[in-house]
């Protein structure tokens, strides 16, 4: 779906399907789409009165305009209550409304700004957010089908306004949601796909891809390579896969910035966590192709970062590898060493996310990171603490997990902060080395998970994020569809994008 954006008058915009509003509670619709009801001899204005449109969140009936305008139909999309309408409100009526486009098969589809005019909402961050909720609204991954039932092609997306200085920053806004959404989808294309496509060599060779079409620096570690630097702790959750583990490391180097600071980003890239020989159970256990999502997201995020034109340096270390109960697999008891130096008793082989990230983020502070955001599938707990709602975000520098849950907030993802209790430490104290790798009880397994990464983040602010809860759906949510949802791209890359004091 391309997105366009004209400076017109709504009623001379050829298309099929035109996509107007309302909130609750209007009797007389005004604005843009008191301009279409005018040129419909009133017809909208009859339908709310009958109650038909009634404006209400996923209310989006559609009128034929018998060639009065020039477009084929016009649909009336439900804003909800105007004291509860905000940016993730817009997201959402885009998707509702691109939803309806494709049912009722239209190619050509122009819509107004929600929430532009009467909405009150800056014009660009309206329009950021109708072309984000539009693309991850209609967002479908049928890579693997031969025959797609019941599909449709939007061709075009015309975003439109009369006033040419708003058309100007709608243009703007339009045109950054577009790339963020679009990078959003690419993630969930990697995290949807199976892990038989998805192994640690074909994702490094996509960040290759992906950073010489970026402009960004690309390095990829193999095996022999980390065996050399003491990568022993990612190296043995390798070991019972018969693919090859790699770490990558992508650089971007912003182009005015004066600051000093490289921001680190590290992201989980298990392509299939089997639990390895603490294998987990059969049911459910091919959701767990999902568990580089951490990686997908940052990879990414860093394909964003030029075509942004973000003030910041950063650095990503992204590490790669199956956990399978292999032969040579790693064993409950077994004890490995790490690139920082500190010995792990394994207690299980299925807490393994922690062990490759052990490795990455002590490996990004060797490259120079001055701050560290870590994102991961860590633990099946944090989903049962906050369900397929929230991620959760624990760290050792409040104003950064301030500032990351403001910008999770401006970007449509929310983080829950979870504590670092000094206590948790004392869950991991091994008899036979410095510590576990997890406890036998599972209690608080998110933040435990936590205080075991940071004793791998040295003096560094850093924020662990957790999106087991959020990172894959097994429901359509608002503007995200069943499956992959590219969690983490939208917040980061705000949070990167944001100046913060
Ligand atoms: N990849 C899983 C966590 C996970 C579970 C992600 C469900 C998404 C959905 C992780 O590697 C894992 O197995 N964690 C264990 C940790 C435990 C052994 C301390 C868990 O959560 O059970
Ligand atoms: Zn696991
Ligand atoms: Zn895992």
């Amino acid at each position: 779906m391309k997105i366009k954006v004209k400076c017109a008058s709504l009623t001379d915009i050829e298309c099929d399907l035109l996509v107007v509003n309302e909130f609750v509670g209007v009797k007389h619709p005004g604005g843009a789409t008191g301009a279409v009801d005018k040129a419909l001899g009133g017809i909208i204005t009859e339908l709310t009165l009958s109650g038909e449109v009634s404006g209400k969140l996923g209310n989006i009936p559609v009128i034929h305009t018998r060639k009065k305008i020039a477009a084929a139909s016009v649909a009336v999309a439900g804003l909800g209550e105007s004291k509860d309408f905000d940016l993730d409100k817009v997201r959402t009526v885009s998707a509702y409304a691109i939803r309806k486009a494709k049912e009722i098969k239209a190619k050509t589809v122009a819509t107004i700004v929600h929430g532009a005019g009467i909405g009150g909402l800056d014009p660009k961050e309206a329009a950021a957010a109708l072309a984000e909720g539009s693309l991850l609204g209609g967002y479908q991954f049928n890579e693997f089908k031969t025959k797609i039932e019941n599909g449709n092609e939007i061709k075009e997306l015309i975003i439109v306004d009369y006033d040419p200085k708003k058309a100007k920053e709608i243009e703007k806004g339009a045109m950054r949601g577009e790339m963020v959404a679009s990078a959003v989808n690419r993630a969930r294309d990697l995290i949807n796909a199976p892990s038989n496509k998805i192994t640690p060599t074909f994702l490094a060779n996509y960040a290759k891809k992906l950073a010489t079409e970026a402009g960004l620096t690309c390095e990829i570690l193999d095996c022999a390579d980390m065996k050399k630097l003491g990568m022993h702790s990612l190296l043995a959750v390798a070991k019972g896969s018969s693919e090859p583990a790699k770490m990558v490391i992508l650089k971007f180097k912003a182009k005015t910035t004066k600051k000093t600071e490289v921001v680190g980003l590290i992201g989980k890239g298990i392509t299939f966590d089997a639990g390895g020989i603490s294998i987990k159970p059969s049911k459910g256990m091919g959701e767990m192709k999902t568990d580089m999502a951490g990686a997908a997201a940052v990879i990414e995020i860093m394909g964003l970062l030029p075509k942004l034109g973000i003030e910041k340096n950063v650095i990503a270390v992204i590490p790669l590898t199956e956990n399978m109960p292999g032969g040579g697999a790693l064993k409950p008891g077994d004890i490995v060493s790490s690139l920082e130096g500190k010995n792990i008793e394994v207690i299980s082989t299925d807490a393994e996310g922690r062990m490759i990230l052990a490795d990455a983020l002590t490996y990004a502070r060797k490259l120079g990171a001055t701050k560290l955001i870590d994102i991961a599938t860590l633990t099946g707990g944090c989903r049962t603490a906050l369900g397929d709602v929230a991620s959760a975000v624990i760290g050792n520098d409040q104003k950064f997990i301030d500032d990351f849950i403001v910008a999770g907030k401006a970007s449509g993802e929310k983080y829950w902060q979870l504590p670092l209790y000094e206590e948790y430490k004392e869950y991991l104290k091994s008899d036979v080395a410095d510590f576990k790798n997890c406890t036998e009880n599972g209690k608080a397994s998110p933040s435990v998970g936590a205080i075991y990464l940071k004793e791998f983040v040295g003096d560094l602010p850093w924020i662990h994020l957790d999106i087991a809860p959020t990172a894959y759906l097994e429901r359509e949510f608002n503007y995200l569809s069943k499956g992959a949802t590219g969690v983490g791209v939208r917040a980061i890359t705000k949070y990167l994008m944001t100046r913060w004091l």
